[in-house]
């Protein structure tokens, strides 16, 4: 397949896939005479992708680029976009090397999953030691900051990474982020939805492969919960690092359809199978056997390129050697793809999530609403000003009070939410009522406000959110 019809194909499994409007569409299987010659042109003849993740500093390496352009035709950066590369300081973004990667795939005509909004490591030393509302409210905007500024070039979005513990129970994962309160992994989600409704929203982990494992019952369940109450998530992601202590199991395809029978894609996010030779390759060629046989786990991508590429070099657990020679393990993936069966449209759903948003990304306002002025007051007390993401069944809502010529001691917002709306969550404030007048007043921290100066609280909920201009009563 020439790369213009690759494209061709691509852009039919990005259509299909993305927007979650078209995630009831067939998606187009391009039948060829030969089989196909690359894992990307493969993968797309199945109406999936086959990816890599990549390293920015890489992208000078000619080898690495070459096979990357060749082969592959998704993009995850491996560290770019992360909360230390994204938000070095507090308030300050830093794009450049995720852009790179993003322009580098995009100009090849392949597709990005983002990789992290908000996860317990890599945070960089402010959001590190932060904790409780103050955190809720860092880690919201890092989401909303982080998936505005990628609107539209984000297939799929690893909103939440590993937040749940391994071993029995069940648990979730210890972290500062969790210790906000246990609803911050949906937070997360709603305000992803609001800030790019176009891409999908994964969780993502690993040890989630084996169907028998407490961690994998506890994201599946968590899952479910999602799905019951309507928290707008469309995929898992299984990270599938495999070796002797985490095995690919004999049962992972049964985790594949068990989680996309919950109504979600499935991404097998960041392979990669230690050992060797024809072990390790029939192992490769198990996994994606398994993948093609889930008509809903749309995509592979590999957790580097070459075995020197990986972050367990010393187990040679990619497709490439550290040469960029192809491995049995590159034969074995290639033929499984190439032998797969064809995307069953039976199997595609027959109605769009309900979760989803009903207009594309390109419908979006570019700059969200605001309600209520943007001065300060001319005299003592204060105004309240509501900046929105509203989305198909909810909205997030961010107020800024803003103290007049005196000070504060503390503060209390009236909003009027529309007929059928309703607060479902909040956070740097206490909120009283949760349909048609609500008020939020300041909690311990946040109530003294300088003359002049300014402080924020949000709220998110099902339904529209308000549009008339807030009160704002000084105490
Ligand atoms: O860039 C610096 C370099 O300047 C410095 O000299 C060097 C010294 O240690 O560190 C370099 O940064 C390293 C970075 O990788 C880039 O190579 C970090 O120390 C190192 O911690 C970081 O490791 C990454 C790891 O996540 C961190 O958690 C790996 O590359 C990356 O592959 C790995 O990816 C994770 C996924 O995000 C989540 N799932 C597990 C997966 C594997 O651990």
């Amino acid at each position: 397949m020439n790369r213009s019809s690759r494209r061709r194909v691509l852009a039919a499994v990005f259509s299909a896939t993305a927007g979650l409007t078209m995630a009831a569409a067939v998606i187009t299987v391009t039948h060829t005479a030969q089989a196909a010659t690359t894992l990307g042109a493969s993968a797309a003849e199945k109406g999936r992708y086959f990816g890599a993740a990549v390293a920015n500093y890489k992208l000078t390496d000619t080898t690495y680029v070459g096979i990357l352009n060749r082969e592959f035709n998704q993009v995850t950066p491996e560290n770019e976009m992360k909360i230390d590369a994204t938000e070095p300081q507090q308030g300050v973004f830093s794009y450049t090397n995720a852009d790179r990667i993003v322009n580098h795939a995009r100009a090849q005509g392949m597709i990005v999953r983002g990789h992290t909004l908000a996860w317990h490591s890599q945070q960089p030393g402010w959001m590190q030691s932060m904790s409780g509302t103050a955190l809720r409210s860092a880690m919201l905007n890092h989401v909303t900051q982080v998936a505005t500024y990628y609107r539209g070039k984000i297939h799929s979005w690893d909103v939440v990474n590993e937040a749940f513990a391994d071993g029995n129970g069940g648990a979730r994962r210890d972290s500062n982020l969790q210790r906000t309160g246990n609803d911050w992994i949906e937070a997360a989600f709603r305000a992803a939805r609001a800030a790019d409704p176009g891409a999908k929203l994964c969780y993502n982990d690993y040890n989630t492969d084996n169907w028998t494992w407490d961690k994998t019952q506890a994201v599946y369940n968590m899952v479910r919960d999602f799905k019951t109450r309507g928290v707008p998530i469309d995929c898992v992601g299984l990270q599938s690092h495999f070796n002797s202590g985490s095995p690919y199991p004999s049962n992972y395809r049964t985790t594949l359809s068990s989680f996309a029978a919950l109504g979600v894609d499935v991404q097998i996010t960041e392979l990669d199978i230690e050992g060797s030779g024809t072990t390790q390759a029939n192992t490769y060629r198990s996994v994606v056997a398994d993948c093609l046989a889930v008509a809903r786990c749309t995509g592979i991508t590999v957790w580097g390129i070459r075995d020197t590429d990986s972050w367990r070099a010393s187990g040679t657990p990619l497709l490439f050697d550290g040469s960029g020679n192809k491995k049995a393990a590159y034969t074995s993936t290639l033929e499984a793809l190439n032998a797969g069966g064809t995307t069953n449209p039976t199997t595609q759903p027959t109605t769009p999530p309900t979760t989803g948003p009903t207009t594309p990304p390109t419908t979006q306002p570019t700059t969200p609403p605001t309600t209520g002025p943007t001065t300060p007051p001319s005299g003592a007390g204060c105004s309240a000003r509501v900046t929105l993401n509203q989305w198909g069944g909810g909205f997030v809502a961010t107020v800024r009070v803003t103290a007049g010529s005196a000070p504060l001691s503390g503060w209390t917002v009236g909003v009027t939410l529309p007929s059928g709306a309703a607060v479902t969550n909040s956070w740097n404030t206490t909120a009283t009522g949760s349909s048609g007048s609500v008020s939020f007043s300041n909690v311990g921290y946040n109530g003294s406000v300088a003359a002049g100066g300014a402080t924020e609280f949000g709220f998110q909920g099902t339904g529209v959110g308000p549009s008339a201009t807030p009160t704002c009563t000084a105490r």
